[in-house]
């Protein structure tokens, strides 16, 4: 997964707007719970979001992997970044709002995975409290045999990234091919990455299990979705 791309993961992902996404789910947590002081992101990665959310809540992030959480730790000092998987996590404590983005709960893989996940997610948030969850694609949306291509070139680093796509029932994965080049020389690794592919009606039953009340959008800050789930406020 997310090791030996890490350190490119910023660069990779520049085209991304971590601030314009931040604040379309920073304007779902105000219109549901417009006191939101205290935030949790879930599979934080590098702490692109949390950078944003810093600004507007007390934050704390988490994510599985170790390379992710060093660039994190770089990016945000002071701010509390733990180590572990979000279909089990228990950091003791609740959040007014819980966060999980770019595809992330598709690393759960089954819809065991996603139950444990979002359950996990539900029981860290306060009375109230907003959990927004950025999807991966459900089956139908998932296309086989695509070939993926990313470019960086940049004046201190290029990088060529490709991948096809396979799908077999609800599983999705890539095995990503990265040719890196700086001035310390050329490095080429492979990374596997596999998701799980969950439909609307799954991951609506998934959140209504954890005992919140959700919505859908279809869109989404990305165009993949957001599901806003609501914890009651007692
Ligand atoms: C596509 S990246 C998204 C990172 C970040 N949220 C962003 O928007 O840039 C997916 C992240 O999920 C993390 N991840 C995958 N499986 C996980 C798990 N079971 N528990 C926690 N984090 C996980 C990966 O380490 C990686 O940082």
């Amino acid at each position: 997964m997310y090791r030996d791309s890490a350190r490119y993961y910023d660069a990779i992902y520049s085209f991304k707007d971590y601030g314009a996404e931040a604040a379309a789910v920073s304007a779902q947590i105000s219109a549901h719970k417009p006191d939101a002081a205290t935030l949790l992101d879930v599979a934080c990665g590098t702490g692109a979001h949390l950078a944003h959310f810093a600004r507007e809540y007390r934050v704390e992030g988490i994510d599985l992997s170790e390379e992710q959480l060093a660039i994190a730790r770089a990016r945000l000092p002071g701010i509390e970044l733990h180590q572990g998987d979000m279909t089990t996590f228990d950091l003791g404590k609740t959040f007014d709002a819980v966060t999980c983005m770019f595809s992330s709960i598709g690393y759960v893989g089954t819809l065991d995975g996603l139950d444990a996940a979002i359950g996990r997610m539900a029981a860290h948030l306060a009375p109230g409290g907003v959990l927004v969850v950025e999807p991966w694609l459900p089956p139908d949306a998932f296309e086989a045999g695509h070939l993926s291509t990313l470019f960086v070139d940049e004046p201190d680093i290029a990088i060529a990234r490709m991948s096809i796509s396979h799908k077999e029932g609800r599983r999705s994965w890539f095995d990503m091919e990265h040719l890196v080049g700086s001035a310390d020389g050329i490095e080429q690794f492979v990374e596997h990455h596999e998701l799980g592919l969950f439909t609307v009606e799954e991951q609506i039953a998934a959140f209504e299990r954890a005992g919140l009340r959700v919505e859908h959008d279809p869109e989404g800050p990305i165009g993949r979705g957001l599901y806003v789930g609501v914890a009651s406020s007692s």
